[in-house]
Formats: structure tokens, C-alpha cells, sequence
């Protein structure tokens, strides 16, 4: 069966979804253009930093989102339907239908340029009509904002410093994010995956450093450690704020939710020159993934931590595979 066109397109937009270690943790089975199956790649999740998966039904989230906003601006629209952990046994029903109406293509613009920008950001606040636009533009009660300097801010930098602390002693940790990192350009041009040099935000002299010298065994080293904590210490002292998604509830519908609404928060604040960075690594180093919410005062389940500020940094887009790599086609 070949694709058509219009399911290649949409396919392709949702490569670009950004995703923890960018694993693209996704799976595809097109049983016919008008019914696929989502499910998440069990050996692309993340067991030691994200033991349930909590992240990579987040980054599945931000692939649905992209695939829909392309879907609308095809003339497309979809059904999701969950039936449990989205794994390759149970996968989401995706029935896809045309409409009469296509939206304009403005947002597919955004989802080719949005990257995670680890640059220091400005520290000016953000006002209270951006702030309502960004609440706007996710659902009802999932987006929640802490000024940098006032108490809960300063409490969640400090966090974001401690838990990365923990993850730079935690060998199993390690591992895995040397896994993903890539320290050659052939590696990082065969696998289309992992974090390169250039997504990191490196200037070119710490480009021919990382390529040139570095390999996973410097991730173990004092120095490599040392670097990157200081370099998370100048993140959290330079944003805005934080921004926290939350979920309603832990249902694999919700977690997956806040995905989507990473998404749509994720757009909304291009158009505001306003960029983010997720910092997850404070859900994932007890005592903070436990007490967090209770800190923060806030309902339901806390999805994603980011870091939020006005920066006018352009970065070229990460590195995706193409649909092919994630697509099964069954035989007709
Ligand atoms: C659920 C989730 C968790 C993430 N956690 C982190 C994180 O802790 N630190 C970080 O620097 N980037 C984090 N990211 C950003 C990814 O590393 C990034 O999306 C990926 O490498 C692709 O790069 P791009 O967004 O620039 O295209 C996260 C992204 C997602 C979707």
C-alpha cells in the first residue's frame, strides 16, 4: 500500500515533535490511510530516567498534536481512541476522516521552527496578557507560571539544581544519557536521533571540542560534570520563570494531554518571542517528584517543568527521522 500524499505530509509534521533525549519514541501501523495505530517503541523508552514512562507518553502527546495540526491544515481531522499503555500490543486507534474546512497552515510554520533553546534567557517578566494568551492556548487549568524571583520560583530553581546534582552521581542515569548523546556527526547523520552538539546550543570552538575530543566515557569524567551543572545553574538563574503542565489526573489520556498542550503552549509562545526549555530531570530525583505538586500548590499531576523567558536565539531544528524509519505499512 502506498502512502498518500496528504498522510505522508502529516506523518512527517509529527516527526518533528520534540521528545525526552529526542528518542522518537513513536510507532506507526497504517492499516489503511483512514485507520493507524500510535503506539510508543519499547526500545526507544528511557527505564532509568523515566522508569514509567511518564515522559515518553509526553513526547507520543507532542507527535499527536503536530500530526493533528497538520491533519486540520490538510483537510483532515482524527479520532484517538486509548485503550491502556500505548505499547506495540495496545496501541491508540487513530480514525482519520475528511472535513469540508482546512485551517490555515500558520502553526505547521511553527512546528518546523520550534526548538528547545537551552541560551540563557532574559530575565524581564512576563506580563499578564502574554500570560493569558499562553493560558489560553492549552487546556482549561493545565499551565501554570512562577515568576523566577518570587518563592515558588526560587524553590523550583534550586530544585532543578539539586535534582541534577543527584543525576550526575547516578551511574544507571549516565548511561542512558550517554546513550543518547551523539559525539560523532556520522552517528548523528546514520541514527537521526539523540542530541548533538548544535542542539545543545554550542558555539563552534565547544563544537570541535565535543566532536573532535569527546566520546560517552566523558560524560563520566569530573569535568563533563562539572560543566554541565554549571551551565544548569546559569539556565535557572536566567528566564522568566517556570512553567509547569499539568495533567488532571495519571491516566495515560491525561499524561499523553499534557503533551499535546506542550504543543500548543509551545506555538503559542513563538508568536510571543518567547522561548522554552523542559527541565525534566526534577520529576524524575525523589524528594522532588513526590512533593512537588504539594510545593507548588498545585491539582493534579505535574507533566512537564520548563524553563520560560523572551529570548531571540534562532536555532536550526534538531535531528528527526523520516516517516519511513517509524512506519510499518501492513500488506493489503
Ligand atoms: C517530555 C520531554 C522531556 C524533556 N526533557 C528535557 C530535559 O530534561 N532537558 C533538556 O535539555 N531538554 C529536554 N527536552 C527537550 C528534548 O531534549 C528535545 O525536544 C529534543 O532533543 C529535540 O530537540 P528540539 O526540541 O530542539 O527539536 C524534553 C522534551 C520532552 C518532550
Amino acid at each position: 500500500m502506498d502512502i498518500p500524499d496528504w498522510l505522508y505530509s502529516a506523518l512527517y509534521y509529527a516527526s518533528l515533535a520534540p521528545s525526552g533525549h529526542n528518542t522518537q519514541p513513536w510507532n506507526v501501523r497504517i492499516v489503511s490511510p483512514e485507520k493507524l495505530l500510535f503506539s510508543l517503541d519499547r526500545d526507544r523508552l528511557l527505564p532509568a530516567t523515566d522508569p514509567d514512562a511518564k515522559e515518553s507518553l509526553v513526547s507520543l502527546g507532542c507527535f499527536m498534536e503536530c500530526f493533528d495540526n497538520a491533519l486540520s491544515a490538510l483537510g483532515y481531522e482524527a479520532e484517538y481512541l486509548i485503550h491502556g499503555f500505548p505499547d506495540e500490543t495496545n496501541p491508540i486507534d487513530v480514525i482519520i476522516n475528511k472535513t469540508d474546512k482546512t485551517e490555515d497552515s500558520v502553526k505547521l510554520l511553527g512546528i518546523k521552527r520550534f526548538f528547545t533553546n537551552r541560551n540563557p534567557f532574559l530575565r524581564d517578566t512576563l506580563g499578564f496578557a502574554v500570560l493569558d494568551s499562553l493560558t489560553l492556548s492549552v487546556s482549561t487549568g493545565s499551565f501554570h507560571f512562577f515568576p523566577a524571583l518570587d518563592r515558588k520560583g526560587l524553590y523550583i530553581a534550586d530544585a532543578i539544581v539539586e535534582a541534577n546534582k543527584k543525576q550526575f552521581c547516578d551511574d544507571d542515569k549516565l548511561i542512558e544519557l550517554a546513550n543518547w548523546l551523539r559525539f560523532s556527526r556520522r552517528e548523528a547523520k546514520e541514527r537521526q536521533d539523540g542530541i548533538t552538539a548544535e542542539m545543545l546550543g554550542l558555539g563552534v570552538l565547544s563544537r570541535l571540542v565535543w566532536y573532535g575530543f569527546f566520546s560517552r566515557k566523558t560524560v563520566f569524567s569530573s569535568i563533563f560534570r562539572k560543566t554541565s551543572l554549571d551551565t544548569v545553574m546559569l539556565q535557572v538563574n536566567n528566564c522568566a520563570g517556570f512553567a509547569v503542565i499539568t495533567g488532571h489526573d495519571s491516566s495515560y489520556a491525561s499524561i499523553i494531554g499534557a503533551g499535546r498542550d506542550y504543543i500548543r503552549l509551545a506555538l503559542a509562545s513563538l508568536n510571543e518571542g518567547i522561548a522554552l526549555h523542559p527541565m525534566s530531570q526534577v520529576m524524575e530525583e525523589e524528594p522532588f517528584s513526590s512533593s512537588l505538586a504539594d510545593e507548588l500548590g498545585l491539582p493534579g499531576v505535574i507533566c512537564l517543568v520548563l524553563r520560560i523567558g523572551y529570548s531571540d536565539y534562532i536555532q536550526k531544528k534538531g535531528i528527526r527521522r523520516p516517516p519511513e524509519a517509524f512506519v510499518i505499512r501492513e500488506q493489503s
